[in-house]
């Protein structure tokens, strides 16, 4: 009996922990391939959502000094993944406004060679 306790102690404290950490990690972290972040028709979603929202603030349009320039040479598209779904200081999170695909299409945009603030 002792030792079925211990193991029920185990596996809540696995639960926990897969809740809290291991299983938002892979929804961190998803994998970016070439071929998506070639994609047109991606790259047309990304780029609409990148003028509906994310112009107000990074835009060439913005006003100066309300968000930083992004600068996606020196960034990996999962690091800008990271930024629009958890947000960063006052960069607000997205999480909760574009689902899982919107959010990587954003990213193609922002990590394309053709990207434009
Ligand atoms: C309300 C204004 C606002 C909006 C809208 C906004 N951002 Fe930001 N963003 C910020 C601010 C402010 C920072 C800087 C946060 C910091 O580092 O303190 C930032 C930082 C970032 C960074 C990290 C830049 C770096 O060099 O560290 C990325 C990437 C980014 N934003 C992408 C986006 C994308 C993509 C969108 C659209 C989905 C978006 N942002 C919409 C305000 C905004």
């Amino acid at each position: 009996m002792k030792q079925l306790k211990g193991l029920g102690w185990t596996a809540m404290a696995l639960a926990a922990f897969m809740y809290s950490g291991a299983a938002y990690a892979s929804e961190d972290t998803p994998e970016f391939t070439e071929a998506f972040l070639n994609d047109e028709a991606t790259f047309a979603r990304g780029k609409e959502i990148w003028f509906e929202q994310c112009t107000l603030c990074h835009g060439a349009k913005a006003y100066p000094g309300k968000a930083p320039q992004l600068k996606p040479w020196r960034y990996k598209p999962s690091f800008v993944y990271r930024r629009i779904t958890k947000g960063f200081r006052k960069m607000p999170a997205w999480n909760e406004v574009y689902d899982k695909d919107e959010r990587m299409a954003v990213v193609a945009y922002v990590m394309s060679k053709k990207f434009s603030p």
